[in-house]
């Protein structure tokens, strides 16, 4: 599945892409969507293919800080970009990240196709606003779903993410 093409975009053309810690020079065809690039050329495979169609926020990574669905972000769109995924969170030791921690803590993975794109989602949200109230973190999640129906425990456990990360800042 590739992104929709813009007619401006070339057959292949060379992008260089930091993905984590890890920066490398493709030669992609510029209309592939951001998922397969992340699997096929990084081996990474912790976004998850959902919906393909920025529904269900299964796939989001970020792309210079920002959320972004990478089921249908085109990789002619990434020159020099610096994408962060689930794989990228955890210390080189293996030390979860706190927000990671607190997904465990609280159940907030049922089956856990979801849960990738919610904790960088969550991830985004606590740089932009590390106190949020419950309002402003349902409103962040809107464009995520969970068919186990996860969510009052991923709304608690983002609450917990942000009370640790502004205690570690103390
Ligand atoms: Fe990208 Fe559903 S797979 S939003």
């Amino acid at each position: 599945m590739c992104a929709t093409k813009r007619p401006d975009m070339p057959e292949q053309m060379t992008v260089t892409l930091t993905v984590n810690a890890q920066t490398r020079e493709l030669v992609v065809d510029p209309g592939t969507s951001l998922i397969f690039v992340l699997r096929d050329e990084f081996a990474l495979n912790g976004a998850k293919l959902g919906c393909g169609l920025e529904q269900c926020g299964a796939c989001v990574v970020l792309v210079d800080g920002e959320p972004v669905y990478s089921c249908t972000k085109p990789i002619g769109d990434l020159e020099g970009k610096h994408v962060e995924t689930v794989e990228g969170l955890a210390a080189d030791d293996g030390r979860l990240h706190v927000i990671q921690e607190s997904f465990l803590q609280l159940n907030a993975a049922q089956c856990g196709y979801c849960t990738a794109g919610l904790i960088m989602r969550t991830k985004a949200l606590l740089a932009d606003n590390p106190r949020p109230s419950r309002g402003e973190i349902c409103a962040a999640l809107d464009g995520h779903l969970c068919r186990c129906g996860a969510h009052p425990r991923v709304i608690k456990a983002v609450e917990r993410a942000s009370a640790r990360l502004r205690e570690r800042k103390r």
